[in-house]
C-alpha cells in the first residue's frame, strides 16, 4: 500500500516542530513540509522541505503539481500580537495563504475522488468577551459562545473555520456532477506552552516566556495583570489534539471545530508555579494595557465537552504534570 503523504505547512513554527518529530517516529508516512525559513538542522533528514509562501501562487502550484495530499497540517500563520502591528499582512497570510491552500485541497479532493483531510489549528482567539464580569460568568466557553474576537488573528481565524466549513460541506453545491469534498477539522487551542521552544509574537507568550527565563536565571516583567485567567496547554498535549482528530473517523464528527483544553490558570497562579520550580526568581508584573485588553477578551477556559464527547479527547498533562513532568525535566535539560 502506498504511504499517506502529509504536508505541515509552518512547519518551523512551535507547532509545527513538535508534530514533525511526532510524524517522523510514527515513520508511517510521506511527509512534506513549507515554511518560508529552511527547517532547524535537527529536522531537516525527517521531512522533504520545501521553502516558500502560500500566498505566491508558484509555491501552491509547486505542491499541487507534485504532490496528493492525504493530509494537511495548516499551521502558517502571524499570531495576535504580530497581527496587531501588521494586520494586513496578518490577513494577507493567514486568510489569504490558508484561501490558496484550501481552495487547491478541495480542487485535489474532487478529482481524485477521495476527501483530504484538512487540519486547522484555531485558538481562545476567536472569542471575545466585552467586560470581565462576562469573562467571570462565562467561564468555560462552549464553541458558538462570544464569536466576537478583539484581534486580527482572531477575526482571521474564525473566517478561515468558516471557510473550511463550507469547503467541507457547501463546495461545488450547484453542481450536477457528485462532488467529494475536503475533509475539514479544526481546533481551537488554549495558550501554548512547549519546553523546547519560545513562542514570538502571541498574547499568551507570558507563560512561556515566564517559564523559559527563570530557567535561564533570568528576571521576566508579565505584560498582563496577575488576575488575568486563560486556559493553557503543553506541547505534546497540542500534538496529541491534532493526531487524534486527524484519526477520527469522519461519521462520529458532528461539527467541524473542537474546542480542546488542559488546564486554566491566572497569571499570578504561574508565577507561583514557576517561583516553587525555581525558588528566587524575580518576576514582576508590567501590565501592557494594550495586550492586556487581548488577553482578558479571551475565555477563562474552553468546554471542550464536544471534543472528548465525540473522539474521546483528554490531555495527558494537568497543570502539576505539566510542570513536573514535561516542562521542567525538559527545560532543564535544555538550559544546563
Ligand atoms: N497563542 C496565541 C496568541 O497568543 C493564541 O492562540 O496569539
Amino acid at each position: 500500500m502506498q504511504k499517506e503523504t502529509v504536508l505541515i505547512t509552518g512547519v518551523c513554527g512551535e507547532i509545527g516542530q513538535a508534530l514533525l518529530e511526532s510524524l517522523a517516529k510514527q515513520g508511517k508516512k510521506t511527509i512534506i513540509t513549507l515554511d518560508l525559513k529552511p527547517l532547524p538542522p535537527k529536522l531537516s533528514r525527517k521531512a522533504t522541505h520545501i521553502r516558500g509562501d502560500l500566498t505566491d501562487p508558484a509555491t501552491i502550484n509547486q505542491l499541487s503539481q507534485n504532490y496528493e495530499f492525504d493530509v494537511i497540517f495548516h499551521l502558517a500563520a502571524l499570531l495576535s500580537t504580530t497581527g496587531e502591528y501588521k494586520p494586513f499582512l496578518a490577513h494577507e497570510v493567514n486568510v489569504g495563504g490558508t484561501f490558496n491552500l484550501i481552495n487547491r485541497a478541495a480542487e485535489q479532493s474532487q478529482q481524485r475522488g477521495k476527501a483530504t483531510k484538512f487540519l486547522f489549528p484555531s485558538s481562545i482567539a476567536a472569542y471575545g468577551l466585552p467586560d470581565l464580569s462576562t469573562k467571570k460568568e462565562y467561564f468555560h466557553i462552549k464553541e458558538r459562545e462570544w464569536n466576537e474576537p478583539i484581534t486580527m488573528y482572531g477575526c482571521t481565524k474564525l473566517y478561515c473555520e468558516k471557510i473550511g466549513r463550507y469547503f467541507s460541506k457547501h463546495y461545488l453545491q450547484l453542481d450536477t456532477a457528485e462532488t467529494v469534498r475536503l475533509d475539514f477539522r479544526a481546533l481551537r487551542f488554549p495558550g501554548l506552552i512547549s519546553a523546547f521552544t519560545v513562542p514570538s509574537g502571541g498574547t499568551s507568550d507570558y507563560g512561556p516566556e515566564m517559564i523559559h527565563a527563570a530557567a535561564q536565571g533570568e528576571p521576566y516583567a508579565c505584560f498582563v495583570r496577575p488576575d488575568v485567567r486563560i486556559p493553557f496547554m503543553v506541547m505534546p498535549d497540542a500534538v496529541k489534539a491534532l493526531l487524534m482528530l486527524a484519526a477520527a473517523p469522519q461519521e462520529g464528527l458532528h461539527r467541524n471545530v473542537y474546542n480542546v483544553t488542559s488546564f486554566n490558570l491566572s497569571a499570578g497562579e504561574f508565577k507561583d508555579m514557576v517561583q516553587n520550580a525555581f525558588p528566587g526568581t524575580e518576576i514582576t508584573f508590567e501590565p501592557d494595557e494594550k495586550r492586556q485588553r487581548i488577553v482578558d477578551s479571551w475565555p477563562a477556559d474552553l468546554d471542550d465537552s464536544a471534543a472528548r464527547l465525540e473522539w474521546d479527547w483528554k490531555p495527558d498533562y494537568d497543570a502539576n504534570q505539566a510542570c513536573k513532568e514535561y516542562l521542567l525535566p525538559n527545560i532543564r535539560k535544555r538550559y544546563n
